[in-house]
């Protein structure tokens, strides 16, 4: 970008009252040029929709929109094939296009902002990009959630050790820690869906902020724009970027989430926990350590998390104690939305291939599963099914635990007398109950780890995910 064209002159809506050209450094300090020209499209979108509401309406005549309509598609050309020159003298996106416009067509092109403000442009422009932005993220978590649904598949037979407190807890199926991640990612998916609907409301007719004595149909540019509704207070849509905000959030939601597993997945990538082997070409060497293979894609998305989460709170300060209604400190909510839409996008087109590309490390997972007492909880419901209070259960298989890690063993390597000691009535069918296969067999809850339930699960969400469509990126 040129910091300055010398052939620009003054934007018109201001030469009017001031008699001097604004400072350069004001025009640097004020530009968003650098950043909302990501907005072009939107912007031409939106601008075409309400120059054929003008001339629906009769504004405009119908030759004046086709000229302004079939400028504004060379100016997207234009700015396509990098034809197009910015200067900070123009501020912004949608001066940019208009003075563009103007340049070419005169009056006509200075038509177009009838019955329209920056404000309630620049508002309809952020809604569109950040439907596109919904939806695009909704497809990667669909593609992420499919990379999950088919390792669900490949590791069908294996069983996983869980965790609490990131210590031995319980025996899961690995289908079922995948799945786990597909509930999180699926609500994450519902709540961009909510989102969208508030989303994809029209601002364009708020005018500044009071609206316009232009008889113009905002039900027809809502229409010609996809949106579902008309926001109902000009005052109100003018100030308003609780859509950015909410926005935000959805993804700062997926970002945790997102480092919440590449942590897992960090950790079991360890020689210390030795039960992940990450895809090699996403793993990066050291410079001076030659054995290294180091997460740092993992690591990025954990790191990108604060960045995200960043964004939100700087959303959140921005709009703190504005009085109604457009404020230019709105100016700065796109730095922090678009990084924020970007982070996540790509941290979601990383993870798919790195669940599909990983390999769990099977024997070494299998071999120390009966290290941490995994049974130790389904042993005690035994107890329990057989009459015995919990909180009694719970005492009696806390001693024999006890007895077992003095000893070094499992506690099916427990003499079947130690058993008899607690409950008299146990026979040698306890050792039926232990084990980790056991444990997960003797499962029985709707949305447990039971192999059944788990089952029904994957059913489940296979049938979901087929009739979503694959992502377009
Ligand atoms: N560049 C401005 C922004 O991004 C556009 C709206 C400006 N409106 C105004 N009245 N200065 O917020």
């Amino acid at each position: 970008m040129s910091d300055a064209s010398p052939t620009a002159a003054p934007p018109r809506h201001v030469a009017g009252v001031f008699s001097e050209a604004t400072d350069a450094r004001v025009q640097r300090f004020t530009e968003s040029i650098s950043f909302d020209k990501r907005l072009y499209a939107h912007d031409i979108a939106g601008s075409i929709a309400h120059a054929q509401m003008l001339a629906d309406v009769g504004v405009l005549t119908p030759d004046e929109c086709l000229q302004i309509t079939h400028g504004l598609e060379q100016i997207r050309r234009e700015i396509e094939q990098g034809d197009f020159a910015y200067s900070v003298e123009l501020e912004d996106i949608h001066m940019h296009i208009e003075r563009a416009l103007t340049d070419r067509l005169g009056d006509v092109g200075r038509k177009l902002h009838t019955g329209r403000s920056r404000n309630d442009q620049v508002s309809t422009d952020l809604r569109l990009w950040t439907r596109t932005r919904i939806d695009a993220i909704s497809s990667l978590l669909a593609d992420l959630q499919r990379a999950f649904v088919a390792r669900c598949e490949t590791d069908a037979d294996v069983v996983l050790p869980g965790y609490t407190h990131l210590q031995r807890a319980q025996p899961v199926l690995a289908a079922h820690y995948y799945l786990a991640y597909c509930e999180k990612f699926e609500r994450d998916r519902q709540r961009l869906a909510d989102c969208r609907r508030r989303v994809n409301v029209l601002s364009l007719g708020a005018g500044a902020l009071a609206g316009t004595s232009i008889p113009i149909d905002r039900q027809n540019v809502a229409r010609r724009l996809g949106f579902d509704a008309v926001a109902a207070n000009s005052l109100d849509v003018s100030s308003d970027r609780d859509f950015v905000i909410e926005f935000v959030f959805c993804l700062a939601l997926i970002a945790e989430h997102l480092s919440t597993w590449a942590e897992e997945w960090i950790l079991w990538s360890t020689i210390e926990f030795d039960m992940l082997e990450l895809p090699r070409a996403f793993c990066t060497g050291s410079s001076i350590m030659p054995q290294k293979i180091n997460p740092d894609v993992l690591e990025l998305i954990r790191g990108k998390t604060g960045r995200v989460v960043g964004a939100l709170q700087t959303l959140l300060v921005l709009v703190k104690g504005l009085p109604l209604a457009y404020n230019r400190d709105l100016q700065e909510d796109k730095p922090p939305l678009f990084d924020a839409a970007d982070t996540v996008e790509a941290c979601l087109a990383m993870a798919a291939p790195v669940v599909a590309g990983a390999t769990l490390r099977r024997d070494a997972i299998a071999e120390r599963l009966d290290r941490g007492h995994l049974d130790a909880t389904a042993f005690m419901e035994y107890l329990i099914r057989r009459g015995i209070p919990q909180r009694t259960a719970h005492h009696l298989v806390g001693k024999l635990v006890g007895e077992a890690m003095r000893r070094e063993c499992r506690l099916a390597d427990l003499p079947l007398e130690r058993f008899r000691e607690i409950d008299p009535t146990l026979d040698a069918d306890v050792f039926d109950v232990l084990g980790v296969d056991n444990a997960i067999a003797a499962m029985q809850s709707y949305g447990s780890t039971a192999p059944g339930q788990v089952a029904e699960q994957l059913a489940r969400w296979k049938n979901h995910l087929t009739v979503l469509s694959p992502s377009p990126i």
